[in-house]
C-alpha cells in the first residue's frame, strides 16, 4: 500500500535568473534566461515524496493571485491532496528570488503567506496528521507551527522528519518529537554549535546530506557512510528537498535508514541533473533504473 507523508510546509513561487556572474552592489548587468518555476521546500518534498510513490498530503498557505492559483494546479497535477492548502486573501504568495550564477545558486525567500502558516492550522489538521505514516518539515514556516506539527505527529506516534532548513536554532522540544533531522553539512555544523545538550542525543538523530559524496548517519558511535553517485549537475536548487521526500517515502514503508539513503542519494543525484527544484525529480521507476545500473 502506498505510504502517507503529510508534509507541513512552505510553497513558494521560484524566480530564477541565469548570468554568467552575480552583479556587485549598485550594479547592473544583463541576464541570459528567466524562468517562474514552483518550488518552495514544502511542496518540492510534496512533490518528489508523491512521484516516489507516497500518498501526499499538504498543509500549507498561499495568497490569493496568480502565483498561489498556478502552484495549486502543480501540486494537484502532481497527484497531492491540496484540500488543506489555503488561500489567504490578505498575503502574496511566497517566492524564491534566485539568482544562477558562477555554477553555484543564492536564494532571497520572501515567505509572504507562508508566514501565516499557524499552530491553528496544526490543531485543525489533527486528523490528517494521526493518519500519517510520516510527517515531513522543513524551516519555511513560523518555527512554532513547526514545533506544533512535530508535538502532534510524535503523540499519535507518526514518523517525524525535520529538515533544518533554512538553518535556525532548533528548540530542544522540536528535536526531542524529531525522529531523523536531516542537515546538510552547513546545517550539521551550526545544529551542533547551538545544542547545549548531550550531542550525542542529537546525532544519534542526524542523516548529513553531503551532496554527490551521499550522506553520513551515526549508529551505535559509528559514522556510516552511505555513498552518492557523480552526475552531471545542472541545477542543485532542491537537491536536498528530493533527497527528504525520497527518505520519508521509504522509511513510511519500514525501510531500514541506510537503504532509504542509498535510495535517496539516488534521487538527489537525478534531481540535479534538470534545471529547476521539482524538474528532474524522478519517478520510482527512474531511481529504480539506476540502482539497477550500479
Ligand atoms: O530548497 C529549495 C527551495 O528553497 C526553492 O525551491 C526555493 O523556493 C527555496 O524555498
Ligand atoms: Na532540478
Amino acid at each position: 500500500s502506498q505510504p502517507k507523508i503529510t508534509v507541513v510546509g512552505s510553497i513558494n513561487m521560484d524566480l530564477v535568473t541565469e548570468s554568467n556572474k552575480r552583479p556587485e552592489a549598485g550594479e547592473t548587468i544583463l541576464g541570459d534566461r528567466f524562468s517562474m518555476i514552483p518550488g518552495g521546500k514544502g511542496a518540492n518534498q510534496a512533490v518528489s515524496a508523491a512521484r516516489l510513490g507516497g500518498a501526499v498530503t499538504m498543509i500549507g498557505c498561499v495568497g490569493d493571485d496568480v502565483f498561489g492559483r498556478e502552484l495549486i494546479e502543480n501540486l494537484k497535477k502532481e497527484g497531492i491532496d491540496t484540500s488543506k492548502v489555503k488561500t489567504l486573501a490578505d498575503r502574496e504568495t511566497g517566492i524564491a528570488a534566485i539568482t544562477l550564477a558562477e555554477g553555484d545558486n543564492s536564494i532571497i525567500v520572501v515567505p509572504g503567506a507562508n508566514a501565516a502558516l499557524t499552530e491553528a492550522s496544526i490543531t485543525e489538521y489533527e486528523e490528517a496528521i494521526a493518519q500519517s505514516d510520516a510527517v515531513l518539515l522543513q524551516l519555511e514556516i513560523p518555527l512554532s507551527t513547526v514545533v506544533k506539527a512535530a508535538e502532534m505527529a510524535h503523540h499519535h506516534k507518526v514518523k517525524v522528519i525535520l529538515n533544518p532548513a533554512p538553518i535556525q536554532k532548533l528548540p530542544d522540544e522540536l528535536i526531542h518529537y524529531a525522529d531523523v533531522i536531516t542537515p546538510n553539512e552547513h546545517e550539521y555544523e551550526q545544529l551542533m554549535k547551538d545544542y547545549e545538550g548531550d550531542p550525542e542525543d542529537l546525532k544519534q538523530k542526524l542523516v548529513i546530506t553531503k551532496g554527490g559524496e551521499g550522506t553520513v548517519f551515526f549508529e551505535d558511535g559509528k559514522d556510516i557512510h552511505v555513498p552518492g553517485y557523480k552526475v552531471n549537475v545542472v541545477d542543485t536548487t532542491g537537491a536536498g528537498d528530493s533527497f527528504n521526500g525520497a527518505l520519508a517515502v521509504r522509511l513510511a514503508k519500514g525501510e531500514s535508514l541506510k537503504a532509504s539513503c542509498r535510495y535517496a542519494n539516488a534521487v538527489g543525484a537525478l534531481a540535479v541533473t534538470k534545471l529547476g527544484a521539482q524538474a528532474g525529480m524522478p519517478t520510482d521507476k527512474e531511481v529504480a533504473k539506476m540502482l539497477y545500473q550500479e
